[in-house]
């Protein structure tokens, strides 16, 4: 037996994560015997690479891209927001030698939004860029906070079936550019899309003076979306509150500790800064 339990994150790529720092900072600071170490594993892969880390007495995991799916199918048992997501971001190993898949984005999201100064979303008119996996934990958690929902999306069909599936009205739909005209009259917007990451994004922010615009990636991505919108007045967030989120969500799962986030968010950025990213 190791003298360290294990946990981890599985992903591909997964080079990058900064989901061990978070971890094994936490880990230490409670004193708990355990190491958090990142694994990479190929689409497709990701029965075989279960058993093998099963195999390493593995005792809960994070999963990202792209295996959000697949582990959603692996685990026997779903916690009540992987399930209305459709996708599990943690598991957790039961006493009886089964997975419980959970997703912990949609905290992750409403402990991000709070830490970038948007504590309560209740009543707030936001409006959703992009309807791919990323945009289902965000619609779920916008939902739960009580805010008036729009989508939109380059793929009309695409957000249209978002909407339904969380019981949201049609007209709330709208194609990307359509959205984007009306982003003057949202409280919030949120960008899911890879826009970021592509440079796609031609677009002339309106006026943001007392509106946020929060995007879910960080780093250069997330950089490139907001910076333009925060020279119009927008006040911005990027996603590592919503990282460290969901991060301490899981680890409150697995080890029954609520973690520091404001240090883990701090060290984050501060590594994020020290990497050029
Ligand atoms: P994820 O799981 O990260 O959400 P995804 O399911 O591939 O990834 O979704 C990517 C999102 O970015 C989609 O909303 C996609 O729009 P489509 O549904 O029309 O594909 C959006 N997206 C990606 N590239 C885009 C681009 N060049 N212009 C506009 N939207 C883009």
């Amino acid at each position: 037996m190791p003298d360290k339990a294990l946990y981890g994150v599985v992903g591909d790529p997964i080079s990058h994560s900064l989901s061990p720092l978070i971890h094994n900072g936490w880990l230490r600071a409670e004193g708990i015997p355990a190491e958090y170490r990142a694994f990479q594993i190929p689409a497709g892969d990701f029965e075989a690479g279960m058993k093998t880390l099963e195999a390493q007495d593995i005792h809960g995991l994070n999963v990202t891209l792209p295996h959000k799916e697949a582990a959603l199918a692996y685990c026997s048992d779903l916690g009540m927001s992987a399930a209305q997501i459709g996708a599990v971001n943690t598991m957790v190993y039961e006493f009886n030698g089964t997975w419980r898949g959970e997703n912990t984005d949609l905290s992750g999201f409403i402990r991000g939004a709070k830490l970038g100064g948007l504590g309560n979303l209740e009543g707030l008119n936001a409006l959703i860029l992009g309807a791919g996996g990323a945009a289902r934990a965000v619609v779920a958690a916008l939902k739960d906070s009580g805010a008036n929902i729009r989508i939109a999306n380059r793929t009309l069909e695409r957000a249209q079936s978002l909407a339904k599936r969380f019981g949201l009205a049609e007209e709330n739909c709208l194609t990307l550019n359509d959205g984007l005209s009306l982003a003057y009259s949202a409280d919030i917007v949120v960008n899911t899309t890879s826009l970021g990451y592509s440079g796609d994004l031609e677009f002339r922010w309106p006026d943001g003076t007392g509106r946020f615009l929060y995007d879910i990636s960080y780093g250069k991505a997330a950089q490139r979306i907001l910076r333009p919108a925060a020279d119009e007045g927008w006040q911005t967030l990027d996603g590592l509150g919503m990282l460290v989120g969901q991060a301490a969500a899981a680890f409150e799962l697995w080890f029954d500790i609520s973690p520091d986030e404001d240090e883990a968010y701090a060290r984050c950025r501060h590594a994020l800064e020290a990497a050029g990213a």
